[in-house]
């Protein structure tokens, strides 16, 4: 019975580990593509190639990623009991952070393709540093628990 539990939380990590690469890959990747595609002029084919772009990257890669990296996650902090620890409420904080940034991604990608332009290059390269920062810090969170 051991031996099933521990092969299970190893699989449920395995996963989560896994959709944690495509969601950060997805959230790396829109930004860059908002500002390609802010250079191209409005109304032109460059324009709506890149609409098409951003939304599938919303619907193949990141929604599917953001789902199974929650579901996974919260089975595995079921599975360790990790609800009362402090470097779980931490990363908790993080992630809820980093899914209100993509929801912020999603809502900016409806603007662009309606032709708003709210943010200039500069400030998206800037916006794109965001995962990376946040992935360091759980990352540090989850392996080293520092509290
Ligand atoms: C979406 C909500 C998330 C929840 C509820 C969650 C929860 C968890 C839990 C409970 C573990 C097991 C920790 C252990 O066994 O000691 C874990 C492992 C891990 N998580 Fe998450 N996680 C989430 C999102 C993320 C994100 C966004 C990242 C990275 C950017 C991440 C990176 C990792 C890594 C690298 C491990 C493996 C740590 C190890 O085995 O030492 N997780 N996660």
């Amino acid at each position: 019975m051991q031996d099933v539990l521990s092969m299970t939380y190893l699989w449920l990590k395995a996963g989560h580990i896994i959709f944690v690469i495509f969601w950060m890959a997805g959230l790396f990747m829109l930004p860059r593509f908002f500002v390609y595609h802010q250079e191209a002029p409005q109304g032109s084919a460059e324009d709506a190639v890149w609409t098409d772009r951003e939304n599938k990257l919303l619907k193949i890669i990141l929604l599917p990623s953001i789902i199974a990296v929650w579901l996974l996650g919260l089975a595995l902090a079921g599975s360790i009991g990790a609800l009362q620890q402090g470097w779980f409420h931490a990363k908790l904080l993080l992630v809820l952070l980093l899914s209100g940034y993509h929801g912020y991604l999603s809502a900016y990608a409806k603007k662009l393709a309606r032709g708003e332009r709210l943010l200039t290059g500069k400030k998206l390269r800037l916006l794109n540093e965001v995962p990376g920062i946040a992935a360091a810090i759980i990352v540090v969170l989850v392996v080293v628990k520092p509290f």
